[in-house]
């Protein structure tokens, strides 16, 4: 299967915080693949803009050491890192000065889509429309994109999305959420509204219960100070999760448009129940064999941070209300694994008695090993009476589909592209980031309130024992986190 390239417009990308370590890491190297793919066209150019000193020339070595150490895993034709490298340019900028504007003034170019790539704090988004739009850099054409975290709560969220509004239109405001462009992660959408058989089975009347999992091996590093006043809450569930819940749980949207499909997961976020308190559970991993324990890591001995979160989510809707749906999220875990279970209920009536007692779980797998698996009963084979048992339908995407199965497009790659087609679909509109904080919001202040201290769990267990426990407690079990 030959996966099929469409060639994005000529554009000019600006990447605020073009040497920093998002730029390093995911979009230098993302936009490299891109150009080996055939997707950028003659006339595109990335300008990397950041406050050091430094010239085209230096840059361009700067970019080829990001993609040597992060890009390599796709082999482009001998010369072809040339060809992109000329595409480099570098400024140096102030975002809160005047520095520089007028040198990316001059290096700007009207008859091509213009992008500008906000890889910085969130404190310099204001500053940094503003001057975009006070120099005449932008057009109604041009985009902005933003990274996460978009606020720390919803107050911070609405200033946000208020300095943005006051120079840039929302159709023009990319805020990126990086798991919405992990290709599994859209599949969800293929499968539940490209087939006939889930739907009619996607609601309470069918459905026990959900469970999402994002489990990471990778324990905080060296974002301690940044992630210890974040946590599991904010790093991981107001958006990846919450973004997967959404798709998971939403009505189908009439098409597949931007605001059609944003509508609907902002109705799920909207809907969400507010959590009480014993349907949460937080935790902090402890020292591994040569891995230090959450504390040691963050530099805070103290430290009422949770790096692992579980938690019974219900949505009072038509479709959902009574059908849990059980999240959890944690660092320094057993596997790295994220998946997305639906738990059928058990048959009304089983004839073949207690031996029918099976359940139907679909479990979509997002990273690693992506596929969909469906677990059905048949008979179990040979003579002897009728015995049931449950097998997996498996569906491995890279069996599947070969090498484009395999061969997954990195998430920054695939949305720098949509950015520049000009599709929001797959990123966050303000509203949503908003009811999203309204939400969560509570739930943060609480643990506040109280002191809530995290429970501690083993690096390289599945979790605390608590969160067994939130399950064990609805007579329910989490699956195993396994690679
Ligand atoms: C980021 C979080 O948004 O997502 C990190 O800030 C987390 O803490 C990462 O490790 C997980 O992303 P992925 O793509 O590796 O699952």
């Amino acid at each position: 299967m030959v996966s099929r390239v469409i060639p994005v417009d000529p554009f000019d990308l600006v990447i605020f915080g073009g040497t920093g370590d998002l730029a390093r890491r995911k979009i230098l190297p993302g936009l490299f693949r891109r150009f080996c793919a055939g997707q950028m066209p003659n006339g595109s150019r990335v300008i990397g803009a950041a406050r050091g000193e430094m010239d085209s020339a230096a840059y361009r070595e700067f970019v080829a050491e990001a993609i040597a150490e992060f890009g390599g895993e796709r082999a482009c034709e001998d010369g072809t890192l040339d060809g992109f490298l000329e595409r480099m340019e570098f400024v140096t900028i102030d975002a809160r000065g005047e520095n520089g504007w007028s040198d990316l003034v001059e290096l700007m170019r009207d008859d091509v889509v213009r992008a500008f790539y906000f890889s910085v704090g969130p404190s310099l988004f204001g500053d940094l429309a503003e001057r975009l739009t006070k120099h005449g850099l932008t057009d109604a054409d041009s985009r902005i994109v933003v990274e996460k975290p978009f606020g720390r709560d919803l107050d911070t969220a609405k200033a946000l999305n208020r300095d943005l509004a006051k120079h840039f239109d929302e159709r023009q405001i990319y805020r990126i959420d990086h798991y919405l462009g992990k290709e599994t992660v859209q599949n969800l959408m293929a499968v539940r509204f490209g087939n006939m058989l889930f739907e009619p089975l996607w609601n309470s009347q069918y459905v026990d219960h959900i469970q999402i999992t994002v489990a990471e091996t990778v324990g905080v590093g060296g974002r301690g100070e940044y992630y210890d006043k974040s946590g599991a809450m904010r790093d991981m569930v107001q958006n990846h999760l919450m973004q997967l819940l959404c798709l998971i749980a939403m009505e189908p949207p009439s098409k597949f448009d931007p605001d059609a499909v944003r509508d609907e997961k902002l109705k799920v976020i909207r809907a969400l129940d507010p959590m009480v308190p014993h349907h949460i559970v937080r935790g902090q991993y402890e020292p591994g064999e040569d891995e230090p324990g959450y504390r040691e890591a963050v530099g805070d001995p103290r430290s009422r941070t949770e790096s692992y979160i579980a938690m019974k989510v219900g949505i009072s809707n038509w479709r959902w209300a009574g059908t849990p749906f059980y999240l959890r999220t944690g660092k320094r875990l057993k596997a790295r694994s994220s998946e997305i279970v639906v738990v059928f209920k058990e048959l009304n009536h089983s004839i073949f008695g207690e031996a029918g007692e099976h359940r139907n779980e679909l479990s979509i797998r997002l990273q690693p090993n992506e596929g969909i698996t469906l677990g059905v009963t048949i008979k179990e084979p040979g003579p002897g009476g009728m015995r049931l048992m449950n097998v997996p339908l498996d569906m491995s995407f890279a069996e599947a589909l070969g090498a484009d199965g395999a061969d997954q497009t990195d998430a920054y790659e695939r949305l720098i592209m949509d950015v520049i087609r000009g599709n929001q679909t797959l990123f966050m509109r303000g509203d949503e980031v908003e009811a999203a904080w309204a939400w969560t919001d509570p739930i943060i202040q609480g643990w506040e309130a109280r002191g809530d201290v995290p429970k501690t769990y083993d690096a390289g267990s599945e979790g605390p024992v608590d969160a067994v426990q939130l399950l064990a407690r609805d007579t329910r079990v989490w699956r195993k986190v396994a690679p």
